[in-house]
């Protein structure tokens, strides 16, 4: 089998870069990670790319006058790898022209809230400062917004009384675990199609 060919982006951790790559490890997988650009040198999830053996830049936007040369670069590593999908995992950016122009409907973010509720940064701690019942995560392609492209998939989560930033965090992260591999498998088995602002899974 052919299998598609993704670019991971993370600033941080990691966890979701792991439960892809662990995913795409599955013998059944129809989808491959062949490298992850990071913008942090210092960012774990390098480390964790390392484990896998999945090549991993760290590409340092103060190295370059403005996005659009930075992105220029990123994308001369995506080009020499094929790149079919780019899934931001804790890449804490926003795109710009160039990225969003060359991979129109090819890019994926996952965030931990049910949005549009809780966008940008912090969100479990948004969602427990409004006193919401209900959080969750949600994968969606990327637009040059703030976590505001098309809704492909959510995953809700309960809050429960006496819930921490910690203690949500983490029961959703467990979510977008699942969530993210899920979505990446269907991308590849050409389930989804982006009507306008709706994804429909056929
Ligand atoms: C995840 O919770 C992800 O949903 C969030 O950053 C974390 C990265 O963790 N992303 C956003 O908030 C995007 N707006 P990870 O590095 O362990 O995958």
């Amino acid at each position: 089998m052919n299998k598609g060919r993704i670019a991971v982006f993370l600033s941080g951790r990691g966890s979701n870069f792991t439960a892809i790559a662990r995913a795409s490890r599955n013998p059944d997988a129809n989808f491959s990670v062949r490298l992850v650009i990071c913008d942090r040198q210092d960012a774990p999830g390098l480390k964790k790319a390392a484990n896998f053996g999945i090549p991993a830049y760290h590409i340092n936007p103060r190295q370059f006058p403005d996005k659009t040369a930075y992105e220029a670069e990123i994308c001369a590593y995506l080009q020499r790898e094929n790149i079919e999908l780019i899934c931001l995992a804790g890449y804490m950016r926003l795109l710009g022209p160039v990225l969003l122009d060359k991979y129109p409907g090819r890019i994926m973010n996952i965030h931990p809230a049910l949005l549009p509720s809780f966008p940008g940064l912090d969100a479990q701690e948004q969602a427990l400062r409004y006193g919401v019942k209900i959080s969750g995560c949600t994968v969606h392609f990327v637009d040059a917004g703030i976590d505001s492209g098309p809704v492909i998939a959510q995953k809700a989560v309960a809050v429960r009384a006496g819930d921490t930033q910690e203690t949500l965090s983490r029961r959703i992260l467990r979510q977008e675990h699942r969530l993210y591999p899920w979505a990446v498998r269907q991308f590849f088995a050409g389930r989804l199609q982006i009507q306008g602002r709706t994804v429909i899974i056929k």
